[in-house]
């Protein structure tokens, strides 16, 4: 029996029993005889649910790019380490070995060096889907600095929040970007987020579109004359088991993103594990995940992860509707790609359009699917089995979270038998709990209720930049002893897992969570709006889609509407990104209440999810006559 690699139905339940009645034992196996060590751990884990604080590996020393790169030099130093797709088809895809790949980051990291980063700095990376950005990830884990990595979708607004929220020195970005028939004017965004912090002293630049953009005298410097100087040599830092490795935001429901704050040594034992597990990765397999680096998805399974293993990793700089639809499966055919991995969004938006797309390609290369960020409705499954699987790919429909830092609850292929829309069982070492609301765990079969994770595991995040009482508040208050995810759940008669959706005011939208206060207070900046509400409603490509219900100052009402929902996106699309903007807005006069002045959302997310059955009693409201304008106003 391996603890390491899981290959059967039998296997995975006895080795889930012993992770889970032993974890200490079982971690430490795993991380014993799949990884390098400077030093061995004194202790594999010690936790306190109170404070709360989690250490795994208490006392190791390692440095993860050693593990990602170098380890595997000897062996497959000339495989194909990471391989690049432009955006633009007729661009030649990019090979970069392994061997490669130590000489670039190194180099990188270098230049880092002696641009005066130093070991826990905070450098920001807000770059396209380009070798560069997984190379700069890699070159800040080299030196021991803390990558946070932004979504280069993000407005300059959303980038200065993160960067002054971690204080970045540098910033690592590119003239611009190419997304389908568009480019990107990053540089642009960057500068004018700048002009709102002051923690900033370089700003590297990589050229990837040539657009000869202004550069700032002393703050901003190409890359490549500093990489064409650089060593191809640098000496790993040495780092302790619980040192932060990166921070990465993500939405709450209330207030400014979260910076999740995930450490070395759990996070990279974890994100291994559950790689090798999740896409029974092999030697000579081609995986490829379509998320963007930006993303928790990327951080753990196109960098971490999959390095970790010796992978080759497929990253792609376009979007899936470039030149046309077939853009993904062209490149599966082309590259030969065994694991492909996915968000149901995506699913949904290509089973729209038409099947000659899928059917000029040859996918009998693919193994293993994958979907991620939101649940998968049972038509996507579907689809996804038929005309991308042949229905000979496990499909595995992964749960987990930016905080979970790794997979927790997934099929393992030709293991756990799927069934549609359920992620079904826990991977080893994860202790799922369904909680009723009153704090009680709801034990036995066919039950739901809000899920949480009883024990800890080495690749949770451990806490939130600056800020350690909001972690505690979000994840570890609500249920005494225990993680709180966000997520609902049902457990069905034979104990497999379906994720229900959030629970709280947290909307997922094409895979990319959102909070509403936060949409809420953008909007609210508008001269014209006394006061807002967004509630999540389904959609058919989406998942989710926003719906705004808006109260105007009287001055307001007398301006044209269309033009007002069009400001009110902008300012949305300026404070946040466009992946924010609102589907619909209804102008209303008043939005239910309760006694003590809470907006009731349930009601709202009814409304606009067109479900008005069953509203409950809505007497007992503040302003019940409110419900009923709200509900003739609908927009649909
Ligand atoms: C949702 C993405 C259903 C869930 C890795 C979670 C899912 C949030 C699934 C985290 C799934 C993720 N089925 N829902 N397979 N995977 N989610 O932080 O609501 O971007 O809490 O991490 O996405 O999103 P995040």
């Amino acid at each position: 029996m391996s603890n390491y690699h899981i290959k059967h139905l039998e296997e995975y339940f006895q080795v889930y029993r012993k992770s889970v009645r032993n974890p200490e034992s079982y971690w430490e196996e795993i991380a014993e005889e799949h990884f390098m060590w400077h030093k061995r751990w004194d202790n594999v884990l010690s936790y306190d649910f109170e404070k709360p604080e989690f250490k795994w590996f208490e006392g190791a020393q390692l440095n993860i790019t050693e593990n990602c790169i170098d380890r595997h030099l000897r062996t497959r130093g000339d495989q194909t380490a990471i391989l690049f797709e432009p955006n633009n088809p007729d661009e030649e895809a990019l090979h970069i070995t392994y061997n490669e790949l130590h000489d670039r980051v190194c180099k990188m990291a270098n230049v880092l060096k002696v641009e005066g980063i130093q070991k826990g700095d905070r450098v920001c990376i807000y770059l396209p889907m380009i070798p560069e950005l997984a190379v700069a990830v890699l070159a800040c884990a080299r030196i021991g600095a803390i990558h946070s990595v932004v979504f280069a979708g993000f407005s300059s607004t959303a980038l200065a929040t993160r960067i002054n929220d971690s204080n970045c020195k540098m910033v690592i970005t590119s003239d611009g970007s190419f997304r389908g028939s568009k480019t990107i004017d990053l540089k642009g965004i960057v500068d004018e987020g700048l002009k709102k912090c002051d923690s900033v002293e370089t700003v590297l630049v990589v050229n990837r579109i040539d657009s000869g953009v202004e550069m700032k005298e002393g703050r901003d410097k190409w890359l490549q004359p500093l990489l064409d100087k650089a060593e191809a040599t640098c000496e790993p830092e040495i780092m302790d088991a619980e040192d932060p490795l990166f921070i990465l935001y993500t939405s709450g429901s209330t207030g400014t993103p979260k910076g999740m704050v995930h450490t070395t040594a759990g996070y990279m034992v974890y994100t291994a594990f559950t790689f090798k597990n999740v896409f029974q990765y092999r030697d000579g397999d081609v995986y490829w995940c379509t998320a963007d680096i930006g993303w928790i998805t990327g951080h753990s399974y196109i960098v971490y992860g999959p390095l970790a293993n010796g992978a080759t990793t497929v990253m792609f700089e376009g979007v899936p509707s470039y030149p046309d639809y077939g853009r993904f499966w062209e490149i599966v055919d082309k590259h030969k790609v065994t694991q492909f991995y996915t968000a149901p969004t995506a699913i949904r938006a290509l089973a729209k359009e038409n099947l000659e797309h899928v059917e000029k390609y040859d996918l009998s290369s693919l193994k293993v699917l994958g979907t991620v960020g939101e649940p998968i409705n049972e038509e996507a499954w579907h689809w996804y089995d038929e005309n991308i699987g042949k229905k000979k790919c496990p499909i595995v429909d992964t749960w987990w979270q930016t905080e979970t830092g790794g997979i927790m609850i997934s099929p393992i292929p030709y293991s756990t038998p799927a069934i549609p829309t359920f992620a079904t069982l826990p991977l080893p070492g994860i202790q799922p709990a369904l909680m009723d609301e009153e704090g009680k765990e709801i034990k036995g079969n066919q039950v739901d209720g809000r899920l949480c994770i009883k024990f800890p595991w080495p690749s949770m995040a451990r806490t939130i930049w600056g800020n350690h009482q909001r972690y505690k508040d979000t994840y570890f208050s609500a249920f005494k002893n225990m993680y709180f995810t966000g997520d609902g759940a049902l457990r069905d008669s034979v104990g497999y897992y379906r994720i229900t959706g959030r629970v709280d005011d947290v909307v997922i939208v094409s895979g990319h969570n959102l909070g509403t206060a936060p949409i809420e207070d953008a909007i609210n900046e508008h001269p014209a709006v006394a006061e807002s509400a967004i509630v999540g409603y389904p959609h058919e490509v989406k998942g989710n889609a926003l719906y705004g219900y808006v109260i105007l100052k009287e001055t307001g009402e007398t301006r044209n509407q269309d033009n007002l929902r069009k400001e009110i996106n902008q300012l949305i699309s300026d404070r946040i990104g466009p992946i924010a903007k609102l589907d619909k807005i209804q102008f209303t006069s008043g939005l239910p209440k309760t006694r003590s002045g809470k907006i009731m959302r349930r009601i709202l997310r009814k409304i606009a999810s067109n479900d008005t059955s069953n509203l409950g009693d809505t007497s007992t409201l503040l302003n019940p006559e409110v419900v009923q304008e709200v509900m003739d106003n609908v927009i649909k």
